[in-house]
């Protein structure tokens, strides 16, 4: 059972126009994408985070998502010395994203650096624009991405990419881009599926990587919707396939070749989240269409920081471009 676990990870790879990595790729091999699965870090705190992201890597989990916003670089850093040490593989056997805040849009060498001291790594797999706001809420994207694009021959990051970017947005970078962006990282769940804008990144190339995969279950997002995981058709397909509700919900963006980074310090649901293949193959395409009714209407979880500063963020999300 054990080995047939293994392997079923170790070969998942979502079909797609753009195959994804394997959740644990074979040892030795530097992947040029994201796992299709991996652990999100926001309000992971302290020497729980350490021991989430050790203990994540031991288990099989080979992409690791942090930011210096989350307040816990230095830890999920030395979770991931601790889990490649443990797990008896490489750093070049794990992928690491961390991000540019938005104060540091002036400087982003300068942010990385600081990532890097903080995490104790000499590099990042992954560096995102995280917001594409900078100092004073300015729309600076542009210039941002044309520092970005020197990081690369750095060598203290092996990709550069963008996050919560408009369709607009991203138009604006592609328009100069020297370097297209690896990845855009997006909220994305079956409460906010944003299928026109998916499907456009993907055309061009460019891994879509969803954040609150499991929609409203971090408690950081305030709203009266229910709450995803006890969304009555979830639970359904759920029982009716003998997976979790997570499972469905993960497996629902992974068959749309989106990597989905589900933040979990409790290793039972870190183990839940990283069976999901098993599920994702139990999935007909009845139970996507139930699935696609739950965004009728959409929710959005994600409010800050542009509810808070009066700020348009998001604009034309629904659609393509
Ligand atoms: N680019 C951006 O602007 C941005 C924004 C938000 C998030 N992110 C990234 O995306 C990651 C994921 O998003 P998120 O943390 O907001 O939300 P999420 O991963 O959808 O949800 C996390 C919550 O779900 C719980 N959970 C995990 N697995 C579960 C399971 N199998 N069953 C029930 N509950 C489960 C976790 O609990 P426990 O921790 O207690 O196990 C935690 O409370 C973040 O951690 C961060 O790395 C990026």
């Amino acid at each position: 059972m054990q080995l047939f676990l293994h392997l079923a990870l170790a070969t998942f790879v979502v079909a797609q126009s753009e195959p994804l990595a394997a959740i644990t790729p074979p040892k030795g091999t530097q992947a040029t994408n994201l796992p299709a699965l991996g652990l999100g870090t926001w309000y992971a705190k302290g020497s729980n985070a350490t021991a989430a992201v050790a203990q994540a890597i031991v288990d099989g989990y080979r992409l690791i998502d942090t930011s210096p916003f989350y307040n816990n670089q230095k830890e999920v850093g030395a979770g991931v010395r601790e889990g490649i040490k443990r797990a008896g593989i490489s750093r070049q056997d794990v992928w690491v994203t961390s991000k540019l805040w938005t104060t540091k849009h002036s400087d982003p060498n300068g942010g990385l650096k600081e990532t890097l001291a903080e995490l104790g790594l000499d590099y990042v797999d992954l560096w995102l624009i995280h917001w594409p706001m900078g100092p004073g809420n300015t729309f600076d994207h542009v210039p941002t991405w044309q520092k970005m694009e020197k990081l690369p021959a750095t060598k203290m990051t092996r990709y550069i990419g963008i996050s919560n970017f408009s369709p607009a947005q991203v138009k604006d970078v592609l328009k100069v881009a020297t370097i297209k962006p690896k990845v855009m990282q997006i909220e994305l769940h079956p409460y906010l599926p944003q299928e026109d804008f998916v499907a456009s990144l993907q055309k061009q190339g460019i891994t879509v990587n969803a954040y609150a995969p499991l929609g409203n279950t971090n408690p950081a997002y305030k709203s009266s919707a229910t709450k995803l995981l006890q969304h009555s058709t979830i639970r359904s397909i759920a029982s009716a396939r003998g997976c979790t509700p997570a499972q469905v919900v993960l497996a629902w963006n992974m068959k749309r070749s989106v990597v989905v980074i589900p933040k979990a310090v409790q290793i039972a649901h870190q183990k839940e989240n990283i069976a999901t293949p098993a599920c994702a193959a139990k999935l007909t395409a009845e139970d996507l269409e139930k699935i696609a009714q739950i965004s009728n209407p959409p929710h959005r979880f994600m409010s800050s920081p542009c509810a808070s500063n009066q700020f348009k963020c998001f604009e034309g999300t629904t659609k393509g471009f």
